[in-house]
């Protein structure tokens, strides 16, 4: 998959997402130790310190863990965007499931083309999902865009290690371990040889940070998590117009 490009590799990655959207959850748990709760905690934190009330974007909201986390402010409205109806539907049944129905919205959508005005949203979060979109400085204005001036953006993402011990053992963990838990939990081992392919191929979190600014996000930082292989990467967009 790692030669597909555009269209090609939105149709492989939406559908890939599709197939495994009933497992996505447990697995998730299973590699991250569970521990991807505490890092959603943390960003939602840092996004809602200061926050009073607006509506948040889950942007490649998936099975919904992050618009969930964003909704236990009940000042804040959730909307999530996702262009896999499969994954929206494992994440709608557990938004019903909470009770929270009334607060959170999803929608099937690009993350390159959001279909909203802009300056719409208070905050923004993508969830393990900016690795798998064709042009992420794309993305990322279109997030700024419908940000509000002073709107914090929160992107939590497995990471290429750029230096150290663990850049050299997390790539044969990634690329012989990952797919045998795969095929033998999901029965779906193309999906999880295409995470270590995509962490192959993505950025560090120095180098989206980078990004950041290049696209005039303030106020950057980076907070790092399992051995520098998971990190949040936050910025603001500037109140100047
Ligand atoms: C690894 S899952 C992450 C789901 C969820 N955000 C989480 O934190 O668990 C990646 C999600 O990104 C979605 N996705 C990938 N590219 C996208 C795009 N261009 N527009 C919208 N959704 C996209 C996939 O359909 C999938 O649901």
């Amino acid at each position: 998959m790692a030669y597909l490009k555009g269209s090609d590799k939105s149709k492989y990655v939406a559908s890939m997402f599709g197939r495994i959207s009933s497992r996505y959850d447990f697995l998730n748990t299973l590699m991250t130790a569970g521990r991807h709760h505490a890092w959603r905690k943390i960003a939602v934190d840092m996004l809602l310190d200061g926050f009073y009330e607006g509506i948040a974007l889950d942007v490649a909201t998936g099975t919904g863990d992050f618009a969930i986390e964003l909704a236990r402010s009940d000042s804040v409205g959730v909307v999530g965007l996702d262009f896999s109806s499969g994954m929206i539907s494992v994440g709608q049944n557990k938004i019903l499931a909470k009770g929270i129905g009334h607060r959170v919205s999803n929608l099937v959508g690009d993350a390159h083309m959001l279909p909203f005005a802009d300056e719409t949203f208070a905050c923004a979060t993508v969830g393990f999902g900016v690795r798998n979109f064709i042009d992420l400085p794309t993305a990322i204005r279109e997030i700024a865009r419908v940000l509000q001036p002073g709107g914090r953006i929160a992107i939590l993402e497995i990471v290429r290690i750029e230096k150290g011990i663990f850049r050299y053992l997390f790539k044969p963990y990634f690329k012989y371990v990952t797919p045998w838990i795969g095929a033998v939990f999901a029965g779906e081992k193309e999906a999880y040889t295409y995470l270590p392919q995509s962490v192959e191929l993505f950025l560090s979190a120095r180098e989206m940070l980078e990004l950041m600014l290049e696209i005039g996000m303030e106020d950057v930082s980076i907070k790092k998590f399992a051995l520098g292989s998971v990190a949040i990467v936050s910025g603001r967009k500037s109140r100047d117009p």
